[in-house]
């Protein structure tokens, strides 16, 4: 039993002198001053006590090809929130930028972030880039030139624990109202306006019905509806020669076809 726990000492020390020679080799160049071993053992529970706001939420069921819809104030979304912050902090001449790529890091863009850092999806603790943005120690402390204030940290924070994805939102559409949105509300009168000129029983262009709600239902199932008016590859771009649906009206239409396309 003791030298069952004596090992296990000794394979914790291990553990963290690779640990420190790890941390030495990363942060060799866009550090400063001189290292000391004394202070270099990082100490997680110190970066649990940061008053940050890790709130998770379950970002399992995002739907990762809504790109570009109305931003979730839940939810965390890299290309909003994250890459800014990483931007502003971290990816310029002399650190995180790909032509200096300090200590072979790049935080430029999801890719580079991804491959270049350790992100460990969820899991804070085996997030070396996490680790650095929180190190108390000011010689160890990304970026360099002092802690990021707590809002900026709790949110790279919260994009770990729910998953490091890639998300991107409209905040333009953020005002948008998508929720409860009904055929007859709404969509129906979407299609009267802009595409029945073409579009309806009479003319059935394509032989693409919409002043009917069968009509509609039909390119739904089809799965032919969203894609064209979004303007997605391998779509006619609907409505046919004119501008695209403004982004809130898309996003409506895909939250009433998301919530089963009743005949409501
Ligand atoms: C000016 C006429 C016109 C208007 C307006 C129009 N369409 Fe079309 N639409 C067409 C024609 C023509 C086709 C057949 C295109 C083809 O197959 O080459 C078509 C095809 C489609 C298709 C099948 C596309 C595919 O790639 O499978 C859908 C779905 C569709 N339209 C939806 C709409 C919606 C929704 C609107 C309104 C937002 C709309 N259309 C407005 C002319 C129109």
């Amino acid at each position: 039993m003791k030298s069952a726990i004596t090992v296990k000492r000794k394979s914790n020390h291990i553990l963290i002198i690779f640990g420190i020679i790890a941390w030495i080799c990363l942060h060799q160049s866009c550090t400063h001053d001189s290292l000391i071993m004394d202070d270099m053992e990082p100490d997680l529970m110190d970066t649990m006590d940061n008053p940050i706001d890790t709130m998770v939420v379950d970002t399992m069921d995002i739907d990762t090809t809504g790109n570009g819809m109305p931003c979730d104030p839940d939810i965390v979304y890299f290309q909003n929130d994250i890459l800014p912050i990483l931007q502003g902090s971290c990816a310029f001449s002399g650190c995180h930028d790909a032509a200096s790529a300090s200590d072979g890091v790049i935080l430029d863009n999801y890719e580079n972030v991804i491959n270049t850092t350790e992100v460990e999806p969820f899991n804070l603790g085996d997030s070396e880039l996490y680790e650095v943005i929180t190190e108390d120690d000011p010689d160890d402390v990304m970026p360099p030139t002092g802690k990021m204030d707590n809002e900026k940290i709790s949110l790279i924070a919260q994009w770990i624990l729910q998953g490091a994805l890639d998300l991107v939102c409209d905040e333009e559409t953020s005002d948008c109202e998508i929720e409860n949105v009904t055929y007859n509300g709404f969509v129906s009168g979407i299609f009267d306006t802009s595409c029945n000129g073409c579009h309806s029983t009479t003319a059935a262009f394509g032989g693409v019905i919409l002043d009917t709600y069968n009509g509609v239902k039909l390119q739904v199932d089809n799965e032919r509806l969203y894609g064209a008016i979004n303007w997605d590859a391998g779509f006619e771009r609907m409505p046919q020669g004119q501008d695209q649906l403004d982004s809130c009206t898309i996003a409506k239409v895909k939250s009433w076809i998301d919530e089963g396309a009743q005949n409501n």
